[in-house]
């Protein structure tokens, strides 16, 4: 029997590794539509990572991708950092989120547009179903490491979340967390 090296390490104090994993950043710049107002910070400055990684071909259903979304501890005019979040185009596809490391919130949207947020925090695990919006929101100190499964043929839907924004926007000020509800 041939005994072969794993192609990728998902080192969980680290990142994800291999030949075949896909690396994208998130920038201030691609970003600043997100926030409810704009800052004066570099527009270099490094929102979030994601890797991700699949076999064969990426469309093919049945198949899956693993990814990491490492988001930072970044304000924006007291706004904390979080993903653009989206639905996924073929609303049947489901996803698990776990959180590595840090602390934050999967903020979640149904299709009437109730918002609502689990707490992230290391060891948290989260299925979130194909007919929520999700999004996530760093609220700590330190880098939050979410790691995912979802199936090749989920696809990204940002459209619906510009049409239909989420629920609330998620401020810290003096360490204290405060949720402002926006307003249709
Ligand atoms: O597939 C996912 O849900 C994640 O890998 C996200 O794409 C990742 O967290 C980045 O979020 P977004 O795609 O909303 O910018
Ligand atoms: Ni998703």
């Amino acid at each position: 029997m041939n005994v072969i090296e794993p192609k990728v390490i998902h080192d969980f104090q680290d990142v994800i590794r291999g030949s075949e994993v896909n690396t994208s950043v998130k920038l201030y710049q691609d970003a600043k539509g997100f926030y409810r107002t704009e800052s004066a910070l570099a527009d270099d400055t490094l929102m979030y990572e994601v890797y991700h990684y699949t076999q064969g071909d990426d469309k093919r259903a049945g198949n899956l991708n693993w990814g990491l979304t490492v988001l930072y501890p970044v304000l924006v005019n007291g706004e904390c950092n979080m993903t653009r979040g989206h639905w996924h185009e073929n609303r049947k596809c489901v996803e698990f989120y776990f959180c590595i490391a840090g602390e934050g919130l999967l903020m979640l949207m149904d299709e009437d547009g109730t918002t609502w947020a689990e707490k992230t925090y290391p060891g948290s695990l989260h299925h979130i179903d194909g007919h929520l919006a999700h999004r996530l929101i760093n609220t700590g100190e330190e880098p939050m490491k979410i790691g995912a499964c979802w199936p090749c043929d989920a696809g990204h839907d940002y459209a619906a979340v510009e049409r239909q924004p989420f629920g609330y926007r998620v401020y810290k000020e003096e360490g204290t967390l405060r949720f402002e509800k926006v307003e249709d």
